[in-house]
């Protein structure tokens, strides 16, 4: 089982489809916490060998990963398809590759299949003593894999995180999305949950297939609420227009972060005086919440916070 890594930060899963030259070098432009080169439904079957070799040369060509990128990450085709084994025997070996995203996950023997191909294809990376593995990340996207997360979570060392597709979960299912998502509810609620039982550390919400103007932007960030709200840490998008909201959304924001400070430096205080349960702004706070706020102050950090400015504001803050 994979363990919990706070270095793991994927709040924007930004899609780029592997079969357009314009939007491979659009991509390195951009700011997001992951880039994933599309192998799958963005590219038609007769011109994925085309793509694959486009998106191998424009990987390999990378010097280092642009410094606004965190991760770089190739969607490869499903498991099931015979696409997918030409595709992890293409990038396997590149050291420019940070993770795979893996579509149409039906049951853990998917997982084995792509660990043991990388096992064989990069071993250096891949054997009990390899450093820096390629992490894993999961596609759920049909009932029978909802009913099988827990296998799924369990079956490779590598896998980092899983990611909710409500379309082909919408196709499986017969059903029709509507902008409640209320017909998400168990699916998105049983991922959420699943992955943290297994400690995975990223959670990734539906894609908002919305994306122009403001209509757009306002529904994005309705769905944003509510994914953070339902425990997901993360939201695919399909366009660059989407990913600064997702980024911003998805990090604490600047009322939790300033809450979260004055709970832990008031709580150093309460500590010392032997006080488990105090008050702050008429709120009982105790472990739990001191955990919570524990947490927040330390995500804000990797979201580029300026913690320490706000430590130093509140440094005075007392334990009501
Ligand atoms: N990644 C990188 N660049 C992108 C992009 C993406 N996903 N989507 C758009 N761009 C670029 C365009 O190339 C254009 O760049 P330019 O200014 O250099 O010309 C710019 O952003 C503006 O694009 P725009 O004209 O608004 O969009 P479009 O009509 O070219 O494309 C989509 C719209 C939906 C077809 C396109 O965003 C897309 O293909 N998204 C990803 C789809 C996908 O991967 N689906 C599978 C996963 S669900
Ligand atoms: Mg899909």
């Amino acid at each position: 089982m994979a363990s919990k890594s706070s270095a793991i930060l994927r709040r924007a899963l930004l899609y780029v489809p592997a079969s357009s030259p314009r939007m491979l070098t659009k991509s390195l432009s951009l700011s997001s916490d992951n880039v994933t080169y599309d192998l799958e439904d963005s590219v038609t079957p007769s011109a994925k060998p085309q793509a694959r070799t486009a998106l191998r040369e424009h990987l390999s060509d990378l010097p280092s990963r642009p410094s606004t990128i965190r991760e770089l990450a190739v969607r490869i085709n499903a498991v099931e398809t015979p696409f997918a084994l030409e595709d992890l025997t293409a990038f396997a070996k590149l050291p420019q590759l940070d993770a795979i995203v893996i579509p149409k996950v039906n049951s853990a023997s998917d997982l084995t299949f792509v660990t043991d191909a990388l096992r064989h294809l990069a071993p250096g990376r891949h054997s009990s003593a390899g450093s820096n593995p390629i992490k894993l990340i999961a596609l759920i996207e049909s009932a029978r894999a909802v009913m099988d997360l827990s296998s799924i979570c369990a079956a490779s060392p590598y896998l980092s995180g899983l990611i909710f597709a409500a379309e082909d979960f919408a196709l499986d299912m017969s059903l029709t999305r509507t902008p409640s998502l209320s017909e998400f509810l168990y699916a998105r609620s049983a991922i959420a949950t699943a992955a943290r039982a297994a400690s995975l550390p990223s959670t990734i919400d539906l894609v908002c297939t919305s994306y122009k103007g403001e209509e757009g932007l306002a529904r994005l960030e309705e769905e944003c609420r509510s994914g953070k709200t339902m425990g997901f840490n993360g939201k695919q998008c399909i366009h660059p227009s989407q990913v600064d909201m997702v980024q911003r959304l998805f990090a604490p924001s600047e009322k939790e972060v300033e809450w979260a400070v004055r709970v832990v430096i008031a709580d150093e205080k309460a500590a010392r005086a032997g006080r488990g349960a105090w008050t702050l702004g008429g709120a009982m706070i105790d472990a739990p919440v001191v955990g919570k706020a524990t947490a927040i102050v330390a995500k804000a950090r990797g979201c580029e916070v300026d913690v320490d400015n706000l430590m130093n504001k509140w440094k005075d803050q007392e334990p009501e």
